[in-house]
């Protein structure tokens, strides 16, 4: 069985390809920018703490791709960097090897989540990885939950994926599809 981890990735590949502009709104270590890097045209990385492009961009380099902007920018504002998005991952809670009070909160956490909605093409997918563990991570965990419930049936198919028997309270995932073109305003 797929971990939460390993589904987020295939949902994501089932539908990107060399022609495709994706998002990796969580940059972290990297390893999410480098699975999308293979497989799209060109990857734009957020991430708020400079630590996380230098691991990205070092990953990037010994792989040999240069198909990715890292910007060190919070994913609340990528509205202003990335339109006709095919697909996007978001990777919440703290990046283990740095400051662990760096975290994602779930006013920024939204507003990235919901402008990606808006600029994510038809067909486009997003897959949330929510960790929760960590102090406020509930509160953003249930942010996120109630935000994608609400989405409209017609415009998103929204599909969670999480194991039910497991102690520690593990990471689960969130999957969203477009399948109708998002009204605005
Ligand atoms: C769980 S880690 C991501 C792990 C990453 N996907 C990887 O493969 O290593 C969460 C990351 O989100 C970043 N972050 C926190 N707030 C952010 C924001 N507003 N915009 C972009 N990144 C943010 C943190 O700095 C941290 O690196």
């Amino acid at each position: 069985m797929l971990r939460p981890l390993e589904m987020a990735h295939q949902f994501l590949a089932e539908v990107v390809t060399k022609e495709d502009v994706v998002v990796d709104a969580t940059m972290g270590n990297g390893h999410d920018t480098l699975f999308l890097a293979q497989r799209a045209k060109k990857v734009v990385a957020f991430d708020i703490q400079e630590q996380a492009l230098e691991k990205t961009r070092q990953r990037l380099q010994e792989a040999g791709l240069a198909n990715v902007e890292l910007l060190l920018v919070g994913h609340e504002q990528l509205d202003r960097y990335v339109t006709d998005v095919k697909a996007g991952i978001f990777n919440l809670g703290y990046l283990p090897s740095a400051d662990k009070s760096v975290i994602t909160q779930p006013k920024t956490t939204l507003l990235a989540l919901e402008k990606l909605c808006r600029q994510l093409v038809l067909g486009g997918r997003i897959a949330m990885m929510i960790y929760y563990g960590h102090e406020g991570g509930e509160i953003e965990r249930d942010a996120v939950l109630d935000f994608v419930s609400r989405l409209s049936q017609r415009e998103f198919t929204a599909t969670i994926y999480r194991t039910l028997n497991q102690v520690n309270r593990p990471p689960f995932l969130v999957m969203l599809e477009k399948i109708k073109e998002y009204k605005h305003g």
